[in-house]
């Protein structure tokens, strides 16, 4: 039996999107900006795409810049404003983004940039009051991340965008894990820019999306012939990213999308359901203390770390490879880097000692996981860990 709960990291590619993907690249193979019918077939083929993807957070198709993922979504928004101002001013993100979020902003901090990183709670959360503290003079742009991936915390971003809304300062969030598994609707929420990312939603890796408010100005990360054009409010054509698109890959993030939107109101519910079984079964386990909010949280996601009774913590790692061997895939929280295990920056962030900290554990369900699953899981890993703490 083989269970794969991660998820998070990527989904299985769904069929309906390898179909389409097959069948684009086999009929639909036209350079989208050429003016001929075999360009504008492909041109046409990318606007359906569009408004499925537009329509997953219910924006206007105008607003969605194609990339090819999340992390250039991120590093657009983050880049693409701050080359708005030929002198350093001031960014504020939080203490758990995604290296897509915090990378950018080291970067501008090398070029003599002000980076303001908020601190979260022991659940993970920004505290709004203090983002509002925070904001200065020069703030040109707040990035908060909607759902984090490690601990699975959602941020209170209706609260966060209105505060830097009030503020005039343009707000941006990573939507990557929360785009297609709960409800956005950009029209109700402050936000000037949002990630989306297609292989977390069942289509495939190489496609994302930048949303961008109308009339928010960017430059592009991307030069060249401007191919992804957006046109602002003024009625000018904005070039937003440069490069051909890929036109079958991003037809799949557009039926992805579309399916997502049919199937949120009986998956988000099921995953909900799951996920807490799962959490039920190992909430008893001696040393197992979960991560993130509880309530406030990713549908399809458990997190948590351990630490036996003599405050040792159990590498992460070697529950994953234990795990694997058992035929079930999931995740450790700490990346490593040159061969070295590093603490999860996420979990010191919200207090976790440096030893918790190297021992956390991600388990992300999907559509393919059932009941059965959760329960073999929930066996398999206490084994695991009778197996490793003797
Ligand atoms: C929150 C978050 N942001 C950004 C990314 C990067 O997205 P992509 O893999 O599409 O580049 C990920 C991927 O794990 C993520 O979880």
């Amino acid at each position: 039996m083989q269970i794969y709960l991660d998820y998070s990291a990527t989904t299985p590619t769904r069929d309906e999107v390898i179909f389409l993907i097959q069948t684009t690249l086999a009929q639909q193979w036209g350079n989208p900006s050429s003016l001929h019918e075999w360009g504008q077939r492909a041109a046409t083929v990318i606007e359906v795409a569009r408004s499925q993807v537009a329509n997953l957070i219910n924006a206007s198709p105008e607003s969605i810049i194609f990339t090819s993922g999340g992390t250039e979504a991120d590093n657009t928004a983050i880049m693409g404003v701050a080359r708005l101002y030929s002198q350093p001013q001031h960014l504020i993100i939080s203490s758990v983004e995604h290296s897509a979020i915090s990378e950018p902003a080291r970067m501008l901090e090398l070029c003599g940039w002000q980076v303001t990183r908020l601190g979260v709670d022991a659940k993970g959360q920004v505290n709004p009051q203090d983002l509002a503290n925070a904001i200065q003079e020069n703030t040109v742009l707040i990035s908060i991340i909607y759902g984090q991936s490690e601990v699975g915390t959602l941020q209170l971003i209706p609260e966060l965008g209105k505060i830097a809304r009030q503020h005039h300062v343009l707000f941006h969030t990573d939507a990557v894990q929360v785009a297609g598994r709960l409800p956005v609707d950009i029209e109700n929420l402050p936000v000037d820019l949002l990630s989306m990312s297609s292989h977390k939603i069942y289509g495939s890796q190489g496609a994302g999306a930048l949303y961008v408010r109308p009339g928010v100005e960017l430059v592009p990360l991307l030069l060249g012939g401007g191919q992804e054009m957006r046109s602002s409010l003024t009625g000018m054509n904005t070039p937003s990213r440069s490069g051909t698109q890929a036109v079958a890959i991003i037809a799949g993030f557009g039926k992805a999308a579309e399916l997502a939107m049919e199937e949120m109101a009986t998956e988000t519910p099921r995953l909900i359901k799951l996920r807490d079984r799962l959490f039920s079964h190992l909430i008893d386990i001696p040393g197992l203390i979960p991560t993130g909010d509880l309530s406030q949280r990713l549908p399809h996601h458990v997190s948590f770390c351990l630490v036996n009774a003599d405050g040792e913590s159990i590498n992460g790692r070697n529950i994953v490879r234990q795990m694997n061997l058992a035929g079930i895939g999931i995740s450790a929280g700490s990346a490593c880097s040159s061969g070295k295990l590093n603490p999860s920056p996420i979990l010191l962030a919200m207090g976790y000692s440096d030893q918790a900290a190297m021992a956390g554990i991600r388990m992300t369900l999907g559509r393919d996981t059932t009941e059965e699953d959760i329960d073999w899981t929930a066996i398999v890993f206490q084994q695991v860990l009778e197996r490793l703490r003797k």
